[in-house]
């Protein structure tokens, strides 16, 4: 068969490699385990352990792991200090990509492509991010940095680096289901992008910034961010049915509904309503989850469009204090564990990703001489 005859636009349909870390047929499931029982019974530690190493870990395997990312959590100085000079309203999510080059330059490992180096590799950043995301938060701000503390798991440790406090143990838990909901995805556009950078044998910290620019992108992880403003834009329960259906009218599209997948609703959206319910309710704020409501309703009646994952995302990360700006970067939080178990597996098979295009410039011609050119 030619390439020609298997061309599809944005390789829709398209089978581009083969996976065992996670499936979307039949339902989300990492490694077999469907991400609906992960989010009741596991913890976000216990999920990267299980996409890093394939099963989930025994008691003493989950504390020799939580060890390790712990001790690999404090970020260079030489970081902290690049973060004091970068130019103020830098996009959070551009940081974040220049923290991870940054981190690859002092990584004992970066130039190893073994596989237990990617493995120490993937725990370090684990380990990092949060602290990165966190000080960079803080920095912006004009605030002093907030380290982590041993004793915090590290859901906790985010908050508490973020506010100053320690959380409740509910946001904590909070904060945990949702980054066991976005730890992984199959082949999305930001994973593609890993896979292809380390499929040339560059190296994991690579892959892990170019993943990053590409979850930056609003069709991507960036579309948690717009729920939020449109959210507001919708205003008050009262106005909301009126403002969605001009949207439609307009034939705008509402961010946070319809999936490529998932046609009869995405079971992480449900699952993080719930949890969005109650940090509202916990705050005595319910405004916004009510305005939510009715444009579900007239989302569903008009259009039979169902909730995404950014849907109620946004809503709990409000609930819970976090301004919108750090939404993308929480998403990374959790899922540069997926994309790191993706370079692993990639690399363990490898062959380089690269595909064929359809040409369609000029036809063959020649070149004229400068000076008869027009
Ligand atoms: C996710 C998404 C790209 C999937 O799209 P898709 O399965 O390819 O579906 P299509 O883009 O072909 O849309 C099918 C129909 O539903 C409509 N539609 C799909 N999503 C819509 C949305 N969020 N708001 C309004 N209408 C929407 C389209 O306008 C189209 O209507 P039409 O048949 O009257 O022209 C799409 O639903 C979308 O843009 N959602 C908003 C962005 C978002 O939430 N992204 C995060 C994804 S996890």
């Amino acid at each position: 068969m030619s390439t020609a005859e298997i061309y599809s636009p944005g390789l829709e349909g398209v089978l581009a490699g083969e996976t065992a870390i996670s499936t979307v047929e039949g339902g989300l499931r990492y490694r077999g385990y469907p991400v609906t029982e992960l989010a009741e019974k596991a913890t976000f530690d216990e999920v990267a352990y299980l996409l890093l190493q394939g099963e989930l870990p025994s008691a003493p395997q989950l504390a020799d792991f939580r060890t390790r990312v712990r001790e690999a959590q404090a970020i260079p100085e030489a970081l902290e200090e690049l973060l004091c000079t970068l130019p103020p309203g830098t996009n959070s999510m551009d940081v974040l990509r220049t923290s991870v080059s940054v981190l690859a330059h002092f990584d004992p490992d970066t130039n190893d492509n073994s596989h237990t180096a990617n493995v120490r590799k993937a725990e370090r950043l684990l380990g990092q991010i949060p602290v990165a995301i966190a000080a960079n938060y803080r920095v912006s701000r004009g605030k002093q940095i907030i380290r982590p503390r041993p004793e915090f798991s590290r859901e906790a440790n985010f908050l508490y680096m973020i506010h100053g406090r320690e959380p409740s143990p509910a946001e904590a838990r909070a904060l945990d289901v949702s980054l066991i909901l976005y730890a992984e995805h199959e082949f999305n556009a930001s994973t593609f992008a890993a896979r292809v950078v380390c499929s040339t044998e560059s190296d994991l910290h690579s892959s892990i910034a170019a993943a990053i620019g590409a979850l930056k992108g609003r069709l991507h992880g960036g579309a948690n961010e717009m729920v939020m403003e449109q959210l507001h834009a919708a205003g008050t329960p009262e106005t909301a049915e009126k403002w969605t259906l001009d949207m439609l009218a307009r034939k705008e599209r509402i961010m946070g509904f319809g999936h490529r997948v998932y046609k009869t609703g995405d079971v992480r959206a449900r699952i993080l309503k719930v949890q969005a319910r109650q940090a509202a309710e916990a705050t005595g704020q319910t405004k916004l989850e009510q305005t939510a409501e009715v444009i579900e309703k007239v989302m569903e009646r008009e259009k039979k469009l169902l909730p995404n994952l950014d849907w109620p995302i946004g809503r709990l990360y409000h609930a819970m204090g976090l301004e919108v700006s750090l939404n993308t970067p929480i998403f990374v939080m959790s899922r540069v564990v997926g994309w790191s178990a993706h370079v692993i597996e990639q690399l363990n098979n490898n062959r380089l990703i690269r595909p064929r295009a359809r040409y369609t410039g000029p036809a063959v011609r020649t070149v004229k001489p400068l000076a008869s050119r027009k």
